[in-house]
C-alpha cells in the first residue's frame, strides 16, 4: 500500500455469488476501496460467478496497480448458510471486531409463489438468518448495513409511481418477509441511533448482465421470471410455450407493468448507499443526534414497461420469433410496479442510465456465450 492510499475497507456481501450479489461484488471492486469477502449457500447461484467477478476486476486493475489494488481483486469467497450461527460467526471470528467495516445482506429466497407454499421456510431464512447477522454485527462492532429489500413490500400501491412514503403492504410471505425486516432494522437504528447507520434498497426489477458476458443471472431450473426464461428459450435451454399471464388488468395493453432496471444500475446503487454510511455522510446530517440513522430508497428507473414490451424487446434483441398465449392471471401479481426514483438520486446521486435495449443487449450476450450458464465449461 503507498502512503497515499488509504487502507481497503473490508465489505461483506452476503448472497455475493447470486445474480444481483456478483453485480454489486464488481461494483464494489471496481472502486479499489473495498476488500469484498463473500457468504452464499448457492442455492441460487453459483460459485464460479465470483472467480469470474474477480478475474473482471484483475483484468481492470491498472499498469501501476499497488499490492493493495490486487489486493483488492480478489475476494474472500465463503461457502456458508446463514441460517447457521457457526457458519456466519466464523467469518467475523476471521476478521475480529471492527474487522469488517460494513454489510450489505443481499441474501434471501426470492419467489412470490413459492413463499405462500413454505412460508416457514421464507421466514427462518429471510427474517431469522436476518435477525441472527445483525446480532453478530453488534457484537464483532459492525454497524453499516445496507439490506436488499423489494418493491414488493409495496403490494399494490395505491398510486404509480411508487414514492418510498407510501405505506408498506406486502401480499406474500417474501414480500412480508421483506418489510419486517426493514421494520427490524427500524427498531434497531432507534434503539441505537449513535451506533448504528442502515439503508434499505427496494429493487424493482433487474434485468441485463455485466457486458464482459462473463457473469449473469442463472436461475436454477425453468426461470419463474420472464426476462430470463426469454432468454432462455431463445438458446433453446427450455421449450418456448411462452404463456402471457393476464390481459385483462388497468394497464396500456392490459398486460402488467413494470420497472426493468439494468442490474449494472442497480449495483452501482448499492456502492452509493454504501458511501452514504460513512461518518461524514450528508444523508443523516440533518437528523437529530437520537434520530434513527435509517433511510430507504427506490432502486428503479422510474419507467414502466409491459409483459409485451419486453417480449418485442427481446424478439429484437435475439431474433427468436416468440409465439406467446395469453392465458389466466398469476397469483400475487400486481397491475404496475413503477417507482418514483426521485429521492435516491437527490439524496444518493443515484442514475439509471442504460436502457431497455441494453438490458436485453447484455442478458443476450451473456446467454449466448453461457448458453448452459455457469456450467457451460
Ligand atoms: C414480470 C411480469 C408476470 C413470466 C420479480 C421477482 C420478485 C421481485 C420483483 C425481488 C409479471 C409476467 C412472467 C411468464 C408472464 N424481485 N410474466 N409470463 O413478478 O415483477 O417479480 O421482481 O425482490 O421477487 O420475482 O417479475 O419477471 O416474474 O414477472 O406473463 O412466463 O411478467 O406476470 O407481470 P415480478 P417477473
Amino acid at each position: 500500500m503507498t502512503s497515499t492510499q488509504e487502507p481497503l475497507k473490508r465489505v461483506l456481501v452476503t448472497g455475493g455469488a447470486g445474480y444481483i450479489g456478483s453485480h454489486v461484488v464488481f461494483a464494489l471492486q471496481e472502486t479499489r476501496k473495498y476488500k469484498v469477502i463473500s457468504i452464499d449457500n448457492h442455492h441460487n447461484s453459483h460459485p464460479k460467478a465470483l472467480t469470474r467477478v474477480s478475474q473482471i476486476a484483475k483484468s481492470n486493475l491498472p499498469p501501476d496497480a499497488t499490492e493493495q489494488d490486487k489486493e483488492s481483486a480478489e475476494i474472500d469467497a465463503v461457502t456458508a448458510d446463514l441460517t447457521k450461527e457457526a457458519e456466519v460467526r466464523a467469518v467475523f471470528e476471521k476478521y475480529g471486531k471492527g474487522g469488517i467495516w460494513g454489510v450489505v445482506h443481499i441474501a434471501a429466497y426470492k419467489a412470490v409463489g413459492e413463499s405462500t407454499e413454505i412460508p416457514l421456510t421464507y421466514y427462518q431464512n429471510n427474517v431469522g438468518a436476518t435477525v441472527q447477522l445483525l446480532q453478530l454485527m453488534s457484537e464483532f462492532e459492525c454497524t453499516r448495513f445496507v439490506y436488499s429489500s423489494s418493491a414488493t413490500v409495496y403490494g399494490t400501491p395505491p398510486k404509480i409511481p411508487i414514492p418510498e412514503t407510501t405505506r408498506l403492504q406486502a401480499d406474500s410471505p417474501y414480500g412480508k418477509s421483506k418489510v419486517m425486516c426493514e421494520q427490524i432494522i427500524q427498531d434497531l437504528t432507534a434503539a441505537e441511533p449513535q451506533r448504528w447507520r442502515a439503508i434499505s434498497l427496494r429493487y424493482f426489477n433487474p434485468a441485463g448482465a455485466h457486458p464482459s458476458g462473463l457473469i449473469g443471472e442463472e436461475p436454477r431450473g425453468r426461470p419463474g421470471n420472464l426476462f430470463p426464461l426469454l432468454a432462455h428459450m431463445a438458446v433453446g435451454r427450455v421449450n418456448p410455450d411462452l404463456k402471457v399471464f393476464g390481459s385483462d388488468y388497468p394497464t396500456p395493453d392490459g398486460t402488467c407493468v413494470r420497472d426493468y432496471i439494468h442490474v449494472l444500475d442497480l449495483a452501482r446503487g448499492h456502492l452509493l448507499a454504501l458511501n452514504a454510511l460513512a461518518e461524514d455522510s450528508p444523508i443523516f446530517a440533518s437528523l437529530a443526534e437520537d434520530a434513527p440513522k435509517i433511510k430507504a430508497y427506490n432502486l428503479g428507473k422510474g419507467k414502466g414497461m409491459s409483459v409485451l414490451q419486453i417480449i418485442e424487446a427481446m424478439r429484437k434483441a435475439t431474433g427468436f420469433d416468440y409465439k406467446y398465449e395469453i392465458v389466466g392471471r398469476r397469483r400475487g401479481d400486481v397491475p404496475d410496479l413503477t417507482a418514483d426514483p426521485a429521492l435516491a438520486e437527490k439524496e444518493l446521486g443515484f442514475k439509471a442510465p442504460h436502457s431497455l435495449e441494453e438490458m436485453c443487449r447484455d442478458l443476450w450476450n451473456w446467454q449466448t456465450k453461457n448458453p448452459k450458464g455457469y456450467d457451460d465449461e
